[in-house]
């Protein structure tokens, strides 16, 4: 993908293409989840950040219903749809994000105008760094300022999850956008999925002599295939069948008994939820009370039970994890909803090199394709920018 274009060489690109300049411009974030996986949707705490990587929309409102969307990478051309009459199943690509979440706005009985949007990002797509929610949260940013609708960060985390859960048809949580329209500079956002409060946690691995290593493995995943679908289904069932309102009201005292009251498969995915909640809580802690140097026992142990208890990493990813880890990594573990994308490793500046050095021999060793490796730190969220 092609790096982000500058704010007025985009709206120059808008003129271009439609004629005339764009009303604004807005950019939203990736995110890297901290820890916290698969927690979101059990309504349990998740430790995300947004970085500095985005998407940026310029938008313009045009006149009648249609909508014309265009991408710098330009890779399917000019795509028009109809507001009057979105249809989920004929939209392609990366269009069918703002296209989503417009349906969405439409649900909530927000008046869409007509529109021209022209998309640029240097979120890899693909790379689990939630390229699809920096879209669909620069687009509800933009579409709140453009339609007057005033809805609150919280209510545009529900309303574009609504636009991946009915209109995308992935079944995912509330991490990624909350992570994209609430994060901060310097920040984590320890999010309480159960009702959206957010706590930001200072996390400034350079002060500690630290960087944050995302190493994208090129294996692309979908969450609108069934592996995402078949976690979060086993998860409602143990949930049922241990007689609570969502696994964040299960604790590590409670697995226990449920080991004898669940199957074995459904038990395990169980415990990755429960114990990494608490996970979660502890990294909080630490980072408070020693900072970021201190919680690269619990990234390990996060990768560990998402490999073996919740089973959605991949030899590609536990390859990655075990490298930096060998090579000077504190801590490492795949991040995101898994089965592909990336993994990240928090690892001392001086062992930075030799981290990514092992890593991409290690691939190529292994005949994988070469993975992409980069720093990431946290940044702020989801902005208007003219
Ligand atoms: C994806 C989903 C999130 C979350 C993570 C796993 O990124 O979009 O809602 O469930 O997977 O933690």
């Amino acid at each position: 993908m092609t790096p982000a274009v500058s704010t007025t060489h985009l709206a120059e690109q808008f003129q271009t293409a439609f004629g005339r300049l764009p009303d604004g411009v807005w950019q939203a974030p990736g995110r890297v989840n901290l820890i916290g996986e698969h927690t979101d949707y059990n309504e349990g705490f998740v430790l995300p950040f947004a970085i500095d990587k985005t998407a940026r929309v310029a938008v313009g409102v045009r006149p009648g219903s249609a909508v014309r969307l265009l991408s710098t990478y330009g890779d399917q051309g000019l795509t028009t749809a109809d507001t009057a009459s979105l249809d989920r199943r004929a939209a392609k690509g990366w269009t069918k994000y703002p296209l989503g979440v417009i349906w969405s706005l439409q649900q909530r009985g927000i008046d869409v105008p007509g529109l021209d949007l022209l998309l640029d990002s240097d979120v890899p797509l693909g790379a689990g760094l939630s390229s699809s929610h920096a879209i669909e949260c620069a687009v509800i940013s933009a579409l709140n300022d453009i339609t007057g609708a005033g809805l609150s960060p919280e209510e545009m985390v529900l309303a574009t999850q609504r636009a991946e859960n009915d209109f995308v048809g992935a079944p995912t949580g509330i991490m990624d956008q909350s992570a994209s329209l609430r994060g901060s500079k310097g920040h984590a956002v320890f999010l309480d999925c159960r009702d959206q409060s957010v706590q930001l946690v200072p996390f400034e691995a350079e002060n500690a002599g630290l960087v944050m290593l995302v190493i994208d493995t090129k294996v692309s995943h979908s969450h609108a295939d069934g592996g995402y679908a078949s976690r979060r289904a086993s998860c409602e069932l143990g949930a049922e069948v241990l007689g609570v309102r969502a696994l964040r009201d299960v604790g590590p005292d409670d697995l226990e008994e449920a080991s004898g009251l669940l199957d074995e498969v459904t038990f395990r995915r169980v415990r990755h939820i429960v114990t990494e909640n608490d996970r979660v809580l502890q990294t909080v802690e630490l980072l408070g009370r020693q900072g970021p140097a201190a919680i690269g026992g619990l990234l390990d142990a996060s990768h560990a039970s998402m490999r073996d208890d919740f089973e959605i990493s991949c030899a590609e990813l536990d390859l990655a994890v075990e490298t930096s880890r060998a090579n000077g990594a504190i801590g490492a573990r795949m991040t995101g909803g898994g089965f592909g994308g990336a993994a990240i490793a928090l690892t001392p500046v001086t062992a930075e090199q030799q981290v990514r050095a092992a890593v991409e021999q290690a691939f190529a060793r292994a005949g994988y394709t070469a993975p992409d490796i980069f720093t990431v730190t946290p940044a702020a969220g989801a902005m208007r920018l003219a």
